[in-house]
């Protein structure tokens, strides 16, 4: 199996999209700029909302990069093996460019290729919105998938509360995505899906399809660009490649948990 290091894996992400035409930004500070609705960047799409909002980038309209994160809204659940409140997110994004149709074949070939993360492809789930009175049901999306490679059997549709992303805050940009989830052991009953939370399905990235804006009355408008904005999580990918059971276990902790051991003398 190939050993990732997270420096391997940041470097590997970025090329792959370098060489689809984005151009690599820096992480923003963890202290928004652009939104005054939250305290911390949640997410990698914050710093870049004024952008995804129709202002033009200085560096074009493919980007690629490692934000910097803090998330609370599931801080419950931080201490289990794959939630962190600060994590760093690999994105990439298209500012009015691209969309579904070259999004989906670069994620199933970042996925799965020899040269990429090589996970295989029955190894691969992923979950598409299911349709509700804002956004219809994104078959498009399912058959892309399923074009790429994946087996019709593990696209699952999902309801708002799994398959919708954003606004970062309040308000701003958000839309249905398609999420992708690596299988890590046998379904816990045969009505088990991403959903479940007995571990069988771990989520590494997700495919956010941005067209819409939310407004303060929580209406939503149609953006007047199409954007993507991808996200994946590097300690859970990091984790899953390894084939590591939890988020500790990769180097991005080694050193402070050394550290730990070494002042209380304690493994
Ligand atoms: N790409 C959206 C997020 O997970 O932050």
């Amino acid at each position: 199996m190939k050993e990732y290091t997270s420096e391997s894996l940041r470097e590997m992400y970025l090329s792959f999209f370098e060489k689809r035409g984005h151009k690599v930004i820096p992480s923003a500070s963890l202290i928004p700029e652009n939104d005054p609705t939250v305290l911390f960047t949640t997410a990698g799409m914050h710093p870049l909302v004024p952008y995804l909002l129709g202002e033009k980038h200085p560096a074009g309209k493919r980007l690629t990069d490692v934000q910097k994160c803090v998330r609370t809204g599931d801080i419950d659940d931080v201490g289990d093996e794959r939630h962190c409140t600060f994590f760093e997110m690999l994105g990439n994004w298209s500012l009015g460019d691209y969309f579904k149709k070259e999004m989906i074949p670069w994620s199933y070939e970042f996925l799965t290729g020899a040269e990429y993360l090589h996970i295989p492809s029955d190894k691969l789930a992923v979950t598409v919105f299911a349709g509700d009175e804002t956004a219809p049901r994104d078959d498009e999306t399912a058959e892309l998938w399923e074009k790429a490679g994946i087996k019709k059997e593990s696209i699952y549709f999902m309801p708002r509360e799994n398959n919708w992303w954003g606004p970062a805050g309040l308000t701003g940009p958000c839309g249905t995505d398609t999420e992708m989830f690596v299988i890590r052991k046998p379904k816990c009953s045969p009505t088990c899906n991403p959903d479940c939370s007995c571990g069988a399905f771990l989520e590494i990235w997700n495919d956010v399809f941005m067209r819409f804006n939310k407004t303060a009355e929580g209406k939503f408008e149609e953006l007047k660009q199409k954007n993507v904005d991808t996200g994946m999580g590097l300690e859970r990918a990091l984790c899953v490649l390894n084939g590591k059971s939890s988020v500790y276990e990769t180097d991005l902790f080694e050193n402070a948990i050394a550290k730990i051991e070494e002042l209380t003398g304690r493994k």
